[in-house]
């Protein structure tokens, strides 16, 4: 199954592609992981994208479309993976359209979590992630059983997102309004468009997600 989880910062893209990975074994993708992981060892991309993450803009299409191109060749993807912030623009989904196509892969879901900018901002601003194995927590909506032991892997080294703060929170966004939400006409008139309330608490929206992906 290739699915694309949508929607603004903080919707829990990340925390629901993380279940379902951990459920359902698909493998999730993560763009913005894959870019703070280039960043944190200074990679040529991890330079290049360092400034634009830090203001909350988009990193080029190049970068992270040679990015995606590279990591749906490897061999954990053949059955399928979940997209989490890709594509984020309309040339992104064309060029993501002409990768699947000559795979002859066929894109199953686009699933949109909906949330309110009050919310959002909240959950972006609580947010804190095991520095071991990346599993997501919030100071308020999900905290790990054991205060600074993480429920997944026993690490106790936690660590907080540079452009979680309220001001690049803004210009993300901003920038999340202009050029990703065009995304939603393009994927509707394909008609893959599903979309959830991801307003309801983690364990409801994952079941939202089961039903429209019929798992
Ligand atoms: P990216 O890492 O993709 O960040 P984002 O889109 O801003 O989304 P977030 O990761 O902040 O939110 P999320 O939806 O994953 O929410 P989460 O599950 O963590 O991108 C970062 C930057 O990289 C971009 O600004 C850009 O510069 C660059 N970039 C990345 N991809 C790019 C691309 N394709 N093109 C160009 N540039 C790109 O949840 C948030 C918090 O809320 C967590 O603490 C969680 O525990 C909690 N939570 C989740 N769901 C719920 C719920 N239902 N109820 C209560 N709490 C919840
Ligand atoms: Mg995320």
């Amino acid at each position: 199954m290739i699915l694309i989880l949508l929607g603004a910062p903080g919707a829990g893209k990340g925390t629901q592609a993380q279940r379902l990975m951990n459920e359902h074994g698909l493998v999730q993708l993560s763009t913005g992981d894959m870019l703070r992981e280039a960043v944190a060892n200074k990679t040529e991309y991890g330079i290049k994208a360092k400034a634009a993450m830090d203001a909350g803009e988009l990193v080029t299409d190049e970068i992270v479309v040679n990015i995606i191109a590279d990591r749906i060749g490897h061999d954990d993807c053949k059955n399928g993976f979940i997209l989490d912030g890709f594509p984020r623009n309309v040339p992104q989904a064309e060029a993501l359209d002409a990768m699947l196509s000559e795979k002859g892969l066929k894109l199953d879901h686009v699933v949109l979590m909906t949330v309110d900018e009050e919310e959002l901002t909240k959950r972006i601003i609580g947010r804190f992630t095991c520095s071991s194995c990346n599993e997501g927590y919030h100071d308020e909506f999900k905290r790990p059983a054991v205060d600074n032991v993480c429920d997944k892997c026993g690490g106790t080294d936690f660590t907080r997102r540079k452009d979680d703060n309220i001001e690049t929170v803004q210009a993300r966004f901003e920038t999340y309004r202009s050029q990703t939400e065009p995304l939603l006409p393009y994927y509707e008139s394909k008609g893959v468009l599903s979309k959830v309330n991801g307003m309801s608490a983690i364990e409801e929206v994952a079941g939202e997600i089961k039903a429209v992906l019929g798992v």
